[in-house]
């Protein structure tokens, strides 16, 4: 078979391709824009299927989706922010203090559903395909459901917004979490009035979105371009500087 009817046999058509350019490229940290309105359980069940059905290593599955609704609940986390978020602001020099103050940091109370996905270190037993030598595969691999679960939710119309200025110990007890368990994300999760265009970390001012090329390497840690390739993708790069901006949403 010809190698470019090879490459054209998996392809998704032009359309399903976008629509999925178009779920990064719109996915946003969500905090202050959330509707109380109900997320229906057929919606909320796709989207923590989406999470559950993300890589992980060894196929560890190493996640739980502990789902708080209660007002109760929610105030105890929301205590647990305020402290931290406290804490938080001294560590920054004082002109970014005044910017860190307006910033609207997590949307606990307001979101219908709290969802906080945990990893289970030990949930397939000591050795663990893949995680023999680098010990941390298993935290990443959870954070692989949560950015499923994020996608899935912005094509739902769904906004999440990852909460992580409190303390790890805190969150455990507050939600029983035992201690081979690991909280990896607390989010707020809702449908919201409107999502923004950009990071409010980037429109507020807090820091720039960096440029790709900055961040593309070659053959090694801070490796310049070797060959015409490297060149070539590097001009490419940069010739298709909006493509993130092409898929508005109308
Ligand atoms: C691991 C992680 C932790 C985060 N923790 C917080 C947080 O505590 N509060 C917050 O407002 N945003 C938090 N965020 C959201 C980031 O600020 C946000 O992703 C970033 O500014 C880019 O914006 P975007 O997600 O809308 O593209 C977190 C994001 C990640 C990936």
């Amino acid at each position: 078979m010809e190698s470019s009817s090879l490459t054209e046999r998996h392809r998704f058509a032009e359309a399903e391709r976008d629509a999925l350019y178009k779920t990064v490229f719109n996915r946003r940290d969500v905090r202050g824009q959330f509707l109380p309105t109900t997320v229906p359980d057929e919606v909320l069940a796709r989207v923590l299927y989406a999470a559950h059905h993300a890589p992980s290593v060894g196929f560890m599955q190493p996640w739980n989706f502990l789902v708080i609704r209660s007002q109760q609940k929610k105030q105890q986390v929301h205590q647990l922010f305020s402290k931290a978020n406290k804490e938080a602001v001294e560590l920054f020099d004082k002109d970014k203090q005044k910017t860190y103050k307006n910033l609207k940091l997590e949307g606990i109370l307001e979101s219908p559903i709290n969802l906080c996905i945990t990893c289970d270190r030990t949930r397939t037993g000591k050795p663990v395909l893949g995680r023999t030598h680098m010990k941390t595969m298993d935290l990443y691999s959870s954070v692989c459901a949560v950015q499923n679960l994020w996608l899935a939710a912005r094509t739902e119309g769904l906004g999440v917004g990852w909460v992580s200025i409190m303390h790890e110990d805190e969150l455990k007890a507050t939600l029983g979490i035992p201690e081979h368990v690991v909280p990896i994300a607390y989010l707020c999760i809702g449908y919201v009035e409107h999502f923004k265009d950009k990071p409010e970390l980037e429109t507020k001012g807090w820091l720039p979105r960096m440029e790709i090329s900055d961040l593309v390497n070659f053959e090694e840690w801070e490796g310049s371009a070797q060959s015409s390739d490297d060149q070539e993708l590097l001009s490419t790069l940069a010739e298709m500087s909006d493509f993130p901006t092409g898929f508005p949403v109308r």
